[in-house]
């Protein structure tokens, strides 16, 4: 028998059955909008960001508003305080810039969007390190577990209703955990940056956030994107901690990454399309390279098809407005 002709394109006649046969969606619900909520006032644009601004404290609930009327559920909240110090102080105060947005969120929106806040030292350090540096420079390990637990207490207390801890220390799973159940808040989920690799598409993230290290560089507590082992040990110690959500970042690099840690763990696994992704695809938009919508699209789509099942992505509001007009 010869091979039958249009085999495989039978089910790619129709738009209508096109879509009978997909096994990938994408839905604003599936995304994690970030916010820079942004203690000195907000700007109106962020250049290697391209759409995205940060954003006044006085501004966010209004922000959030938008967000949630496109279908999202989400928000990240990224912190950039006024001052730092070498404790990373700011980032624990009651009346933090994060802690103010995440009580202003609530209130103007109650349940309606889940409100996750980064639980990391970076911002609000003067070493612009996601730990605390001793003496010769080296990030402490237990000094920083310490004053990570203290952040997403605070979080917490202001009413989060996930932490996501992204500095990488060993035990942040298990030390945060345990600080939010004995300060009352066993209701708090914990979403890990789980297997958060050292990499130079987090650029224009440090710019817009200004948390780059004053010193050194981050690879001595974010994984080598030469390791899957070492990612996939990452994603086990977190779960044996008591993980809620796992991550995975960044994504469209690391799809493999994803799709293993998909297959072996049956928790959430969670992507972070960082802001290099973003700004890739912007920079070749502007320049009429690709159709940026369309790129974008295809990528989170892809990051679906490889098993993840939260995206958090800067092209939340324009992938939720896409998918609103039916694109
Ligand atoms: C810091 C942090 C970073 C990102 C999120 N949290 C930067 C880093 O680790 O250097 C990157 C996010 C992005 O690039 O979008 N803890």
């Amino acid at each position: 028998m010869p091979f039958p002709a249009k085999r495989l394109r039978r089910l790619r006649r129709s738009e209508s059955l096109r879509e009978l046969a997909r096994d990938t969606r994408l839905d604003a619900s599936d995304l994690v909008c970030p916010v820079f909520v942004d203690e000195s006032g907000g700007s109106p644009g962020i250049e290697s960001m391209p759409g995205l601004s940060r954003v006044s404290p006085r501004d966010v609930a209004a922000e959030a508003g938008e967000i949630r009327e496109l279908g999202i559920r989400a928000v990240m909240l990224f912190g950039i305080p006024s001052s730092k110090d070498s404790a990373g102080s700011a980032a624990h105060a009651g009346d933090g810039v994060v802690q103010r947005a995440i009580r202003d969120i609530r209130a103007a929106h109650g349940d309606a969007l889940a409100i996750m806040a980064d639980t990391c030292l970076c911002q609000y350090t003067d070493t612009g390190h996601c730990g605390i540096a001793g003496g010769g420079g080296e990030i402490e390990n237990d000094a920083s577990l310490a004053a990570l637990s203290r952040v997403a207490v605070s979080q917490a207390r202001a009413g989060a209703d996930v932490v996501s801890p992204s500095a990488m220390m060993d035990g942040q799973v298990s030390a945060i955990r345990a600080a939010l159940d004995s300060a009352g808040h066993g209701d708090v989920a914990i979403m890990s940056h789980s297997a958060k690799h050292a990499s130079s598409f987090y650029a224009p993230f440090r710019d817009a956030a200004s948390c780059a290290p004053q010193f050194g560089d981050r690879r001595t507590y974010q994984v080598p994107y030469t390791s899957s082992r070492a990612a996939m040990q990452e994603v086990a110690a977190d779960i044996e901690e008591g993980v809620d959500i796992v991550m995975i970042k960044p994504a469209l690099a690391y799809l493999d990454v994803i799709a293993e840690a998909r297959r072996r763990f049956d928790v959430p696994v969670a992507a972070y399309s960082v802001s290099g992704e973003y700004a890739l695809v912007k920079a070749a938009a502007e320049r009429g390279m690709v159709d940026g919508g369309a790129v974008a699209t295809e990528i989170l789509h892809a990051i679906r098809r490889a098993g993840a099942g939260i995206i958090v992505t800067y092209f939340a509001r324009e992938a939720a407005a896409a998918l609103r007009g039916g694109k």
